[in-house]
């Protein structure tokens, strides 16, 4: 992606888009340039940026998902599941009745899960959908469980994702959010900037000639809301017992909600 591509801020309605403000109807444009630009590097950047933690919080929230491991019918809807982490994450944790959608709005992103599911030869378990996270394109109450996981940034409307997720899932169905969160550790926040705005950027231009889409990941993450503001939000959107927890003194939290 590079900054030239940039839409003129001066018009309409305006939103964040990392530390830039661009107008509303580009920003979901914006970011499926960064995803359909990263994707073939995605799995070795994403272990290079977070230096393999993401994979111990991958492992957390499917923890917390808990699918049942034995033939119990369990349909999982993971959305923004890219390159299918967690979907594979899930049906490894689960039996054979947990079954996956994966849902995601970059193209690029769902060929590289679909391509790594059917190496994993899981593919009857899983269908994949492209589709905006806003707009889910499924009955009310489908799944018994939703996960998104470093994706509600990258949505304009949060609050649509949110009230979305609440309408597909089944009564008693689980919502699951991995996010990079706000860091609460004093010396931990420091080195966790430096490695932010100094390395990350130009770990992205070494590795996939890209400093501007990394540079977008970054900045996406500091425009976030903090854990208690998310809370809120997902409270707002109908969901019960909501709660979170700090991952790596805050780096990334894990917020979970039920549908009762
Ligand atoms: C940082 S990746 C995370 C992928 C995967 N869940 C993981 O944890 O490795 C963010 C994903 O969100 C997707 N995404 C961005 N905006 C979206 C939207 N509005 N609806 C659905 N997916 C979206 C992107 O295409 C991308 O695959």
């Amino acid at each position: 992606m590079t900054s030239a591509q940039t839409p003129d801020p001066s018009a309409g309605e305006t939103v964040s888009f990392g530390f830039k403000t661009v107008p509303e109807e580009a920003r979901q444009g914006l970011v499926n340039e960064v995803f359909s630009s990263v994707a073939g590097r995605y799995d070795l950047m994403n272990d290079l940026m977070s230096g393999g933690l993401h994979r111990l919080w991958k492992d957390d929230l499917v923890g917390r998902l808990a699918p049942p491991k034995s033939d119990r019918a369990f349909h999982l809807l993971d959305v923004a599941g890219g390159t299918g982490d967690v979907t594979l994450k899930a049906l490894r944790a689960g039996g054979p009745g947990t079954r996956v959608t994966l849902l995601d709005i970059s193209p690029e992103m769902v060929e590289v899960g679909r391509k790594r599911v059917a190496d994993a030869g899981l593919s009857e378990r899983v269908a994949f959908t492209i589709a905006n996270a806003e707009a889910l394109p499924f009955p009310d109450k489908t799944f018994d469980a939703y996960t998104i996981a470093f994706g509600i940034r990258n949505v304009t409307h949060i609050d649509k994702a949110l009230s979305e997720a609440f309408r597909v899932l089944k009564t008693g169905g689980r919502f699951l959010c991995l996010e990079f969160s706000a860091c609460e550790v004093p010396l931990i926040d420091r080195l966790y900037d430096f490695h932010s705005f100094q390395v990350i950027p130009r770990l992205g231009q070494l590795a996939a000639g890209d400093a501007e889409s990394y540079r977008y990941l970054v900045e996406s993450i500091r425009s976030f809301p903090r854990q208690e503001r998310f809370a809120e939000l997902i409270r707002a959107a109908g969901f019960s017992c909501v709660g979170f927890r700090n991952l790596t003194g805050g780096i990334a939290a894990i917020h979970a909600g039920w549908r009762t």
